[in-house]
């Protein structure tokens, strides 16, 4: 197999660092549009490849935005398929937030409007359609937002994009044998960054500021440099730490970020690579080259043992060190952000979620994987929060693998891991979290503020995305006890009792035209015109359902 090939003389280093890195572009504006399009791409030479991207064929433009800034974002779906785009790492409200309730539709559009109300860090975008996540992100939908403040502008750290600061884009694709991708894999033989194989990129002579994401469907890196340099880490997922902590290694998993500064001034004219010391990685994670923990373990991954990548270390990125740039950094700031750690004390709600694995026992390895014993179901409220409350998670794996957790709407402070306080580089900002293997736990605590809905979840799953498009995930509610039943209203149209049972109510009060009613794979399963001031009373099964009026707007509603 050809394109297997190429990835093994990638990994002996022979022609490492062919294809100069692709830098996506920026959106810095606060009215965006975002095109979800196919496209092809070449990612070795001579052969065309299906892809997916926003705005373009592969991938999506990096969003600069900074806090309290108004967004405007229209997603235009033109793809085949029904998607969403959620805003990974973003503290947006649920109907904004593009989980899998925010449906677009095939030609239609998506309009969310929020304010940034993050700190400055990166966060991400992808899509979120139940059970086709794997999917449409291998074949390439995804997108870094940035996220800067004024704190971080007077860190004297990086900012100039694309001159000091790059976003890494890490993930490994499989192929099939007429190149085309391959998702819910264990065959995902090829490593890019940015979407560009065997890459090289040339970095100033000073302060670099790489903006890492972990982008792969399942695989955990540990990065590090070739010739074993330190960096300085100093944030993760979704905010910059107080003090930077200087490492040989990151662990890194699948959804993760970090932000990394490497210090150049004296490398002038060194070549070297940003590694995956995927040898180093413990046994229980996906990519050592063990991913299952003895003596749990009872079955294997198809094909896992012959993909060369698992437990070899191998280069991503080839890096040149080139003449400084006009009025460079050259040195590391030692105090970064400041900001309070929530403490455990001040939490007045505590939850365990289990993790285990289908079909009884703890050794199956390929899944489907349980959250408190059941996968998603789309019209259970797995939990309830109440708006403000400060709360302590805690994660218990009785799988063989490592689950990297992510939770929406709250970044979230790691308490322990396995009953230790987790090292320098986890007391940051975070949103995923690796829970070890075989009975592994963490506990973690987080506010949930500034946004209840009723009725609009928002999602916590495994990001392995076969993992939760296998239904690794449940949906928690924060609700206010002063806030009004929410009453769906859009387009003049209103919808209630939402959820309700067996029978509901549509009173257009204020339009007319076509209706559409579908259900969570986008399947039509009504149609009609409305007329002004007329009710449609219609019984449904049990679900979750999408009233789509003529603009293209959805309005969700449950049947229990
Ligand atoms: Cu990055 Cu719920 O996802
Ligand atoms: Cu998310
Ligand atoms: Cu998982």
């Amino acid at each position: 197999m050809k394109l297997l090939v190429a990835s093994i003389i990638l990994m002996s280093g022979i022609s490492f660092g062919q294809n100069a890195l692709v830098i996506p572009p920026t959106i810095e504006t606060s009215t965006i549009n975002l095109t979800l399009q196919e496209g092809v791409t070449q990612f070795y030479p001579g052969v065309n490849t299906s892809t997916l991207g926003a705005n373009g064929a592969l991938l999506g433009p990096t969003l600069i935005m900074s806090t309290g800034d108004n967004m405007n974002i229209t997603v235009d779906n033109q793809l085949l398929d029904t998607t969403t785009i959620h805003w990974h790492g973003m503290h947006v409200s649920p109907e904004d937030d593009g989980g899998p309730h925010s449906i677009i539709l095939p030609g239609t559009t998506w309009n969310p409007q929020f304010t940034v109300m993050d700190k400055a860090g990166l966060n991400w975008y992808h899509p979120h359609l139940h059970e086709k996540t794997g999917e449409h992100v291998s074949k390439g939908i995804a997108g870094l937002v940035i996220v800067r403040d004024t704190e971080e502008a007077s860190m004297g750290i990086p900012i100039t994009y694309g001159v000091d600061e790059f976003p890494i884009i890490m993930q490994t694709k499989g192929f099939n044998a007429s190149g085309q991708i391959l998702f819910h894999t264990n065959l995902d033989t090829s490593v890019m960054v940015n979407g560009t194989v065997d890459a090289f990129v040339d970095f100033p002579s000073q302060v670099v500021r790489l903006r890492v994401l972990n982008a792969a469907s399942q695989r955990v890196m540990e990065i590090g440099f070739s010739d074993n340099r330190t960096f300085s880490i100093i944030g993760t997922d979704g905010g910059i730490f107080m003090a930077p902590v200087n490492k040989t290694r990151y662990r890194i998993a699948p959804g993760q970020r970090v932000d990394i500064l490497l210090d150049l001034t004296t490398s002038l004219g060194q070549n070297f690579q940003l590694m995956n010391f995927a040898s180093e990685l413990p046994n229980a994670v996906y990519g050592s080259a063990q991913p299952g923990m003895a003596p749990f373990m009872t079955s294997s991954l198809p094909g896992y043992t012959s993909n060369p990548l698992n437990g070899a270390n191998y280069a991503m990125l080839d890096i040149n060190v080139i003449a400084q740039t006009a009025s460079p950094i050259t040195t590391i700031p030692a105090t970064l952000a400041s900001f309070t750690v929530l403490t455990e004390a001040s939490a007045t709600v505590t939850r365990d979620l289990t993790f285990s694995s289908a079909g009884g026992g703890m050794g199956n390895l390929s899944g489907p994987f349980l959250i408190d014993g059941s996968t998603f179901d789309m019209s259970v409220i797995n939990h309830t929060v109440q708006l403000d409350d400060i709360e302590i998670w805690t994660l218990t794996n009785q799988t063989p693998i490592a689950h990297p957790f992510h939770i929406h709407d709250v970044q979230f402070f790691i308490l322990d891991i396995n009953g230790s306080t987790p090292p320098a580089e986890l007391q940051g900002f975070n949103d995923v979290v690796l829970v070890p293997g075989g009975m592994g736990n963490v506990r973690f605590i987080a506010q949930f503020s500034d946004h209840a809905n009723n009725t609009i979840p928002y999602m916590y799953h495994c990001h392995m995305l076969p993992h939760e498009d296998e239904g690794m995930m449940g949906q928690f509610i924060v609700t206010s006890p002063t806030a009004e039943i929410v009453v769906n209203e859009l387009n003049g149209i209103q919808i209630y009792p939402n959820p309700s049972v067996d029978q509901v109510n549509i009173q257009f009060d204020d339009y007319q035209g076509e209706i559409q009613i579908t259900n969570v794979a986008g399947k039509i399963i009504h149609t009609s015109k409305a007329t002004i001031n007329s009710t449609l009373t219609i019984n449904l099964d049990s679900g979750v359902y999408f009233l789509i009026a003529n603009d293209g707007t959805t309005q969700q509603f449950i049947i229990q």
